[in-house]
């Protein structure tokens, strides 16, 4: 094998073992109630809506965090990527907009816990916010639940602002490509 690097790609079908392995853990059943599956039917099912999602919304997306051997790859196998995570751009329900400041999107990640306090989730972010640069996202909201010091440290890290304490959660922005007096009038002054 090559040397590993980190990669944030689309997924695939053949993705959905290692995908359904990764949706037993824990902390993201927790943070992520929809991917609490019972089998890998029900996983393979969901990774197809999320490839559709991906390549048909325009603007949502759901992508694979990966180490990648032997370079990137245009097709991954098992043998060539370790999936380690997600990231993801989802429409959110109306009451989860109330908590988003009126956000319809936000973004979700997680990382698999063997792989976590390693910078993965904080390089993988950061690659994903210059693709969002590239595409022409305006701003970028993520809604963490208070106690979720790591995810909260993450999007510090990345640059994220707090914007709203809603008790319980609190709701970050990151201003992409939105003019910066019309991000500070909206969300500092
Ligand atoms: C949140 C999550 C994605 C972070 O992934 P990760 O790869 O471990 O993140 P990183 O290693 O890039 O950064 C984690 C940071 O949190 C810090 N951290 C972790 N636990 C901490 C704690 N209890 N107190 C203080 N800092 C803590 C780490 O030290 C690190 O910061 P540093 O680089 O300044 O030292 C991962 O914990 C996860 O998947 N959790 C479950 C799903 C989830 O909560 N998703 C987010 C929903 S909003």
């Amino acid at each position: 094998m090559g040397d590993p690097s980190l990669a944030t790609t689309p997924f695939q079908l053949s993705d959905a073992n290692q995908f359904f392995e990764l949706s037993k853990d824990p902390d993201i059943r927790n943070e992520y109630p929809n991917m609490r599956f019972e089998n890998i039917e029900e996983a393979k099912a969901y990774l197809e809506a999320q490839i559709d999602l991906t390549e048909n919304s325009g603007l949502s997306f759901f992508k694979a965090i990966r180490i990648v051997y032997d370079g990137l790859e245009p097709v991954y196998t098992e043998e060539n990527n370790i999936l380690v995570g997600f990231i993801s751009l989802h429409k959110i329900g109306a009451l989860d907009q109330i908590f988003a400041g009126g956000f319809q999107q936000t973004l979700g990640y997680a990382i698999k816990s063997a792989y976590r306090g390693k910078g993965l989730m904080t390089i993988a972010l950061n690659m994903t916010l210059d693709a969002m640069r590239r595409d022409g996202y305006n701003v970028m909201a993520a809604a963490v639940k208070k106690q979720n010091i790591s995810s909260i440290r993450v999007l510090e890290k990345c640059g994220f602002i707090m914007v709203r304490d809603y008790q319980i959660s609190l709701l970050y922005v990151k201003r992409i490509t939105m003019d910066k007096d019309e991000f500070d009038k909206l969300f500092i002054l």
